[in-house]
């Protein structure tokens, strides 16, 4: 089965087998070749042809409840996010505007923790339900089980790739604080409404971010590094305007983005893959580019990166070779 319409990325790789999962009672067994489970594909790259079995999760359902001081929602892991989003903000429930327009899944959201502009998944998940494709085991992972951080998660672990996400709890506070801190948002002030600042999110990302509808592309490719205080001060030295954002006392994270501009990335093409031009963390599958191509261009970017400035850049795609993830 050709894969191009499965990853935003959109290379015409194939892989042995696709299966949709519409219902759980029909929950396949799976015992040939390697399994790889995916939402809408936009943070999953297949680079090469896959010799497994691709589980599409299309499970729908929405349930809102309510109490005294919150709004309560179970969703089924096959819902995409952003139409979540939008459906929450017409019912006036409030809390995850910040996250407008992420592309994906419920079910993958849980799996990096999906965050932007100021705010994450973590803040709101109460709960993570889950059923092993090996034993068929059901479970259920509390907020603090779920080990979320900065683009992870305990889901990321390699002894939960069986674990099946088919439910995400949320918890919305019926008293909505706005979260506007973040680069564009802080122009709506400090009482802006959560309409303002959906409607503000939406803007800059169209602005800033490639439409995967019009040029395949999976989001930011690499992580933004955490790096030790002490290396930060070094590089200051030699690159005076460096970036950075506090994470504690110790550390501070560094733009990808801004390493990547740097060195001069921006607009570089290897055949038909390319660095973004307006936010060169982001690349792109500008000409019918392959999986070659695409990772010749990433790691001469992770080289790059780590003769310069001595920083590991971590991949925050999946990259899925013949027999599942591989590494850069
Ligand atoms: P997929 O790519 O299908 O899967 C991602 C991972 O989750 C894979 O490891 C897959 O095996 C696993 N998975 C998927 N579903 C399940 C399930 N039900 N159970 C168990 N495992 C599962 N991310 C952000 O955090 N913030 C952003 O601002 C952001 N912006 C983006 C902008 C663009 C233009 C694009 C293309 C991507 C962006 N992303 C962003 C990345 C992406 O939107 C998220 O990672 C999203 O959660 C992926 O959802 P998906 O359904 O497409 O996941
Ligand atoms: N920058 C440059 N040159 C550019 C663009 C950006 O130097 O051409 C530098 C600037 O210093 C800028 C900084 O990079 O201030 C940060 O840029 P931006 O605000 O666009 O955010 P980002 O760090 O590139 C992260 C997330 C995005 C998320 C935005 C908003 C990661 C890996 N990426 O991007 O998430 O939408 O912040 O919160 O953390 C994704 O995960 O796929 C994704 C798009």
């Amino acid at each position: 089965m050709e894969l191009s319409n499965y990853h935003t990325f959109g290379f015409r790789n194939h892989a042995a087998r696709v299966i949709q999962l519409q219902q759980l009672e029909q929950l396949p067994v799976v015992s040939e070749g390697p399994l790889y489970i995916l939402g809408e594909g936009s943070n999953s790259i297949f680079v090469e042809d896959f010799a497994g079995t691709v589980l599409k999760v299309s499970l729908k359902g929405i349930e809102i409840s309510e109490t005294d001081d919150l709004f309560r929602i179970r969703v089924a892991a096959g819902e995409n996010w952003h139409d979540l989003v939008t459906m929450l903000m017409t019912k006036g429930i409030y809390g995850a505007e910040n996250l407008a327009l992420i592309p994906g899944t419920l079910g993958a959201a849980p799996i990096q923790n999906i965050g932007a502009y100021g705010r994450e998944l973590a803040e709101f998940c109460t709960l993570v339900e889950t059923v092993n494709l090996t034993t068929g085991v059901v479970s259920c992972f509390t907020a603090t089980e779920c080990q979320f951080g900065y683009r992870d998660s305990l889901f990321k672990r390699a002894e939960m790739a069986s674990e099946l996400i088919t439910y995400v709890h949320m918890d919305f506070p019926k008293h909505w604080i706005p979260q506007c801190s973040y680069g564009e948002l802080q122009a709506l002030g400090s009482t802006p409404t959560a309409q303002q600042i959906f409607d503000k999110v939406v803007e800059v990302r169209r602005a800033k971010l490639p439409d995967p509808g019009k040029i395949g592309n999976a989001g930011s490719f690499f992580k933004n590094p955490v790096i030790q205080r002490r290396h930060f001060l070094s590089l200051q030295h030699e690159w005076k305007d460096i970036p950075c954002y506090p994470v504690d006392e110790e550390h501070v994270k560094v733009p990808a983005a801004w390493l990547i501009d740097r060195l001069g990335f921006k607009g570089k093409t290897i055949g038909g893959v390319a660095c973004h031009l307006s936010q060169p963390l982001v690349l792109v599958n500008q000409a019918e580019g392959t999986g070659d191509e695409l990772l010749q261009l990433a790691r001469n970017i992770k080289q790059s990166v780590k003769k310069e400035f001595s920083i590991d850049l971590e991949n925050e795609v999946r990259l899925i070779g013949k027999q599942g993830q591989i590494c850069l």
